[in-house]
């Protein structure tokens, strides 16, 4: 399957090469090919420049946003929260009609410094914005409640005894990421959590997630549950 993967950050990059991995052809979208190929800075979180990334990983494609959103069939949106609305815009609404766009990213707002506050909450998620702005995309909620390495390996930590969640208006789009979520990438406990606006507690769980790599000084953990 060819996949739009829209943002070239830590989360861009792990799915776009998670994706190549079990034999789908990413192509990841950025607003400038050019200059991303001219970066030799690393990013706030220390990861390499993108450049270096590529040359490890050239079965990755690159492409404008547009390009990216016309080569897949399936579109991730790991673009940061508050440029996501702007860089869905780039990728083209019609480059998104009728796909399923996975929307990875979190309303993080970073204007007071660290930790963040959410920039859309309680009673609206930015799943439902991105909804709502692109009404012919087919929005899944998903994979924002862990750090990007387990998005592709949940084995990685608790052999992979815990779960990521999907919410969403359209019942097939969201069997579809299941399904790769399951056989694609491993994940056992795969939870529907009902409509687009179930975002909203799977978003609002970043201030409880934050939290939680402060305390326990990693990123490596995620959410098991017990009935
Ligand atoms: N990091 C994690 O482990 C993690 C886990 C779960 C969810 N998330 C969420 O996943 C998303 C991606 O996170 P990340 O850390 O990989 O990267 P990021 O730094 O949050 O986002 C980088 C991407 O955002 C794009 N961007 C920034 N400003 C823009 C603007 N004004 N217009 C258009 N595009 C713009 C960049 O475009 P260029 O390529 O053109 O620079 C780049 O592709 C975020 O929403 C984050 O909250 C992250």
């Amino acid at each position: 399957m060819n996949v739009g993967v829209l943002g070239t950050g830590m989360v861009g990059r792990t799915l776009a090469w998670g994706l190549s991995e079990i034999g789908h052809d990413p192509m990841i979208g950025t607003r400038d090919p050019a200059a991303l190929a001219g970066r030799t800075d690393r990013d706030a979180m220390g990861n390499q420049p993108f450049p270096e990334w590529h040359a490890e990983h050239p079965s990755v494609g690159v492409g404008t946003f547009a390009e990216a959103g016309a080569h897949g069939s399936m579109i991730f949106n790991a673009t940061s929260g508050a440029a996501s609305l702007e860089a869905l815009h780039l990728a083209g609404e019609a480059n998104l009609d009728g796909k399923v766009l996975v929307d990875v990213s979190n309303p993080l707002d970073f204007s007071q410094g660290f930790p963040p506050s959410l920039f859309v909450a309680n009673t609206d998620s930015l799943a439902e914005q991105i909804q709502r702005t692109f009404p012919g995309a087919r929005v899944v909620k998903s994979l924002n409640t862990m750090s990007a390495p387990l998005m592709v390996d949940p084995a990685a930590v608790g052999g992979g005894e815990h779960v990521v969640f999907v919410s969403g208006d359209d019942a097939a789009a969201k069997g579809d990421v299941s399904t790769l979520l399951r056989d694609g990438w491993g994940w056992q406990h795969v939870i529907d959590l009902g409509d687009l606006s179930s975002a909203r507690g799977a978003e609002m769980y970043l201030l409880l997630w934050l939290r939680l790599m402060g305390s326990l000084d990693t990123p490596r953990f995620n959410i098991s549950l017990v009935r």
